[in-house]
């Protein structure tokens, strides 16, 4: 069942994702060689909190933090700890959700940590720019084939691989609604997109190969080859002729001014 939301809804989802936004800034004001995943996770739980909002990870089918920090071969779901230092170099992605007023907020930025290889940043460069070109297929009449199909389509051409079995989604009352949104596919398949739907678009793109493994703990997902992933994700509204992205990379930017590509 997919729910359209109507604009009462919409507003909601737009407080709930903007709260994203401002914490993925606010752990990135923290992200330096030296730090441990455990110390944003409090950062960011601090924040969410700060704004009146939960974090929808924590306890999320036994997910035991507020964020999701995956550092280079990483995929997604890596478990902060204390255990785990940001070393110059890394990649780390930051994955947030909140709720707030019944409804969640979804986003994910990777940073760099220091300076990283140029090799890695294109990979970063590359993902983004995906995220972006899927968003411009999310309007009323199109197919989350075409979503899926200008992701692929952006990564491979630069010889990057997409990961299959992690997907998007739709986001409203629950974190995780139908329909599942792949980061591949055919033009013209799939779904039908309507406008007042919400979903998160979150390409995760690999380095080399897209297999991927899933540690013991049931949650760390790496890339098989251990090269480096990246991840990033929006929340937007399918609307027509443009969708309206409701999350923002817009303060991440301020904090990292000239660093931000
Ligand atoms: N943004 C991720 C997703 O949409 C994070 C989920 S982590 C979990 O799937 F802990 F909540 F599962
Ligand atoms: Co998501």
């Amino acid at each position: 069942m997919i729910y359209l939301k109507t604009e009462d809804e919409i507003a909601l989802l737009r407080e709930s994702n903007q709260i994203v936004a401002k914490t993925l800034a606010e752990v990135g004001k923290y992200i330096q060689p030296g730090v441990t995943t455990k110390y944003l996770d409090q950062i960011g739980e601090d924040f969410i909190r700060s704004c009146g909002a939960v974090p929808s990870f924590l306890n999320y089918n036994g997910y035991p933090a507020s964020l999701c920090l995956s550092i280079n071969d990483v995929v997604v779901h890596g478990i902060p700890s204390v255990k785990t230092v940001l070393r110059e170099g890394d990649i780390l992605s930051v994955d947030c959700g909140a709720y707030k007023n019944g409804f969640h907020g979804d986003s994910t930025y990777t940073f760099r940590v220091g300076e990283v290889d140029e090799k890695v940043v294109n990979l970063l460069r590359t993902t983004k720019e995906s995220l972006y070109l899927g968003i411009e297929q999310a309007i009323d009449g199109n197919r989350l084939g075409d979503i899926g199909n200008a992701v692929q389509t952006h990564c491979q051409k630069r010889g990057y691989s997409v990961v299959r079995e992690m997907v998007g989604h739709g986001v409203g009352r629950h974190l995780h609604e139908e329909p599942e949104v792949c980061n591949y596919g055919k033009r013209g398949s799939g779904v039908l997109l309507k406008a007042g739907m919400v979903i998160a678009i979150e390409p995760m793109i690999n380095m080399g190969s897209r297999h991927i493994v899933i540690e013991n703990d049931g949650w760390t997902t790496r890339t098989m080859d251990r090269k480096p992933s990246a991840h990033f994700e929006h929340t937007v509204v399918v609307r027509k002729g443009k969708a309206e992205i409701l999350s923002s990379f817009d303060y991440v930017q301020e904090v990292l001014g000239d660093r931000f590509i």
